[in-house]
């Protein structure tokens, strides 16, 4: 009897090698053959540890288990399916579960990361394949007609940044993946990396086929050990069986495949700092132009995308463009895999197509606060998003349209408050994290968040209060329109959006409400 125990980090937080040392230890004094697989998480994670069972009728579920519930899950006969407190039925039946598009996400949670056959079982590589028996200028056509565009939060067409790293001259080209993922509410990169890491491995080399590069770099934060230690062991074991190293499946093309282990910097998020963190340096920002596309790591032209654009490639060039793009509305095209943090009943991962509205994630999937008081702001898009009020939650998740209201998608993470948030808080901490992260290269990032905290500070002691708040539009204005990078130039989004949308707490009277 095969039982399933995550291995995800999310569950291990949540106890889930007590967990699987209680099942082995439960089975041998039974006198039960039971192995167990330390698949991934299913992202749903109220319910980790949750433990599944195979069964003749498919996987069954039990969770959240703890340690101690693990004799009373053998008495009532788990392994075949029994009832329990704990049961939640068959697994893919969980409606959190069955109302997802699971593209991206199609085999995180089914299957052991670790296990190479079970990835090829699971269509692993079938992308790569494809892409082998086609020229380059062919599987950049497949991503560009997919119509993918970067998840990291840009949302810049993949293909067109492929195609112009495939045209640059270059005896070097690398491609970067992005996962330093430190926003706010965000883990499906983790998850990706933890929990199906043949999927970047694969998606990365088809990134190398299509525009001729031969070395390649993972950039890990370095709060996600596991992640850094799967992805090691993933690669180890591809370069074993002919994936990854000197001739890729026989074609002669070369791919060789390094994790970096980042130092807890939040600008090394952005993508010139990031090279500087990979050549070695400290990580500054560097002006663009040049783009990295034509001069990027070690002055070479370099592929960087975030691990979700990359991760979803597989797919595109196993099932066709055509396949992935009829997912999704206008130029928003095939799935995003969404995060729900913060104060919600049922945190977890949800892939689903864009167009969706925030409110049917907020309710249909996350089923509310925690704390079950209202929901009264939502910030999407990491600690540079707007914070949005209720009034908003109708949108759909579309690129355009979050443009149109000021807001963003950002890498898909949203972090969820009730309505004990103060929001002058809010906007103060966005500008303190601005002030703490800034990597210091321009004036309106690096003083300007210095001062933004003192405006907000006298705005909400009342100190010149219509002056100061003149005062804080005026700095928000110059720092979008003058910093450098992302980092200064959005930071004042969750500000304004904490302003205009939540003006009581600011002191001001809400005139929309009024
Ligand atoms: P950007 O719009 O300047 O560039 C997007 C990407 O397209 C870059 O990789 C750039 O090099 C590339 N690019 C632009 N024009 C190109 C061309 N003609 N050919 C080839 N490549 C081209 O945005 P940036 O500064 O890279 O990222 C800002 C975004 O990052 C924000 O919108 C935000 O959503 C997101 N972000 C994500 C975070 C995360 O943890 N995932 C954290 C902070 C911000
Ligand atoms: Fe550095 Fe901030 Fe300027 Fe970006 S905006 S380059 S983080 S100082």
């Amino acid at each position: 009897i095969t039982v399933y125990v995550p291995r995800d980090s999310t569950a291990l937080a949540l106890g889930a090698n007590e967990v699987a040392a209680a099942i082995a230890a439960e089975a041998g004094r039974r006198g039960l053959k039971v192995e167990l697989v330390r698949n991934g998480s299913r992202g749903m994670f109220w319910l980790e540890p949750l433990v599944e069972v195979a069964t003749g009728a498919g996987r069954v579920a039990y969770g959240p288990v703890d340690a101690g519930d693990v004799p009373g899950l053998f008495d009532a006969g788990f392994l075949g399916g029994g009832a329990h407190a704990l049961a939640q039925g068959p697994t893919e039946e969980i409606a959190y579960l069955k109302k997802q598009e699971r593209l991206t996400f199609a085999r995180v949670g089914v299957t052991d990361p670790l296990s190479l056959d079970d990835y090829l079982a699971h269509e692993g590589y079938v992308g790569l394949k494809n892409a082998l028996a086609l020229t380059p200028e062919g599987v950049v056509q497949q991503v560009l007609d997919s119509g993918l565009r970067g998840r990291g939060g840009a949302a810049f067409p993949t293909g067109i940044k492929w195609k112009t790293v495939a045209g640059a001259k270059a005896a070097q080209k690398y491609v970067v993946c992005n996962a330093d993922e430190g926003d706010s509410g965000t883990f499906s990169d983790r998850m990706v990396m933890e929990d199906d890491p043949f999927m970047l491995i694969e998606g990365m080399t088809i990134a190398a086929v299509a525009v001729g590069a031969t070395e390649g770099y993972i950039y890990v934060r370095s709060e996600y050990p596991h992640a850094i230690a799967t992805l090691n062991e993933a690669i180890a074991i591809a370069a074993g069986r002919g994936y990854l190293g000197d001739n890729i499946l026989g074609s002669g093309k070369r791919f060789r495949l390094e994790v970096r282990k980042g130092a807890g910097a939040y600008i090394c998020g952005e993508e010139t700092a990031m090279l500087e963190s990979i050549e070695g340096k400290r990580g500054v920002v560097r002006a663009k132009p040049p783009l990295p596309a034509l001069e990027g790591l070690f002055g070479k032209p370099t592929v960087i995308n975030n691990l979700i654009s990359l991760a979803s490639v597989p797919i595109i060039l196993a099932r066709g463009a055509d396949f992935y793009k009829n997912y999704g509305v206008g130029r928003s095209m095939g799935t995003l895999p969404f995060q729900l943090a913060g104060n919600i009943k049922r945190g977890g991962l949800v892939e689903k197509a864009f167009g969706l509205t925030l409110r049917e994630l907020l309710e249909d999937f996350g089923g509310g606060t925690d704390s079950g008081r209202p929901i009264r702001a939502v910030q999407m898009g990491g600690p540079l998003g707007a914070y949005m009020p209720q009034s908003q939650f109708d949108t759909p998740l579309d690129y355009e349209a979050f443009a149109a209201i000021g807001a963003m998608i950002g890498h898909g993470g949203l972090v969820v408050f009730d309505d004990t948030v103060d929001m002058a808080k809010q906007a103060r901490y966005a500008m303190e994290f601005c002030a703490v992260e800034s990597c210091g290269k321009c004036t309106p990032c690096r003083i300007g968040s210095t001062r933004g905290v003192e405006v907000i500070d006298k705005i909400v002691a009342n100190h010149e209060r219509p002056q100061q708040i003149h005062l804080l539009r005026s700095l928000c204005d110059t720092m979008v329109n003058g910093s450098l990078c992302a980092m200064g130039g959005m930071t004042p989004f969750p500000v304004l959006s904490a302003l205009n949308h939540f003006p009581e707490d600011f002191g001001t009277p809400n005139e929309k409400a009024a």
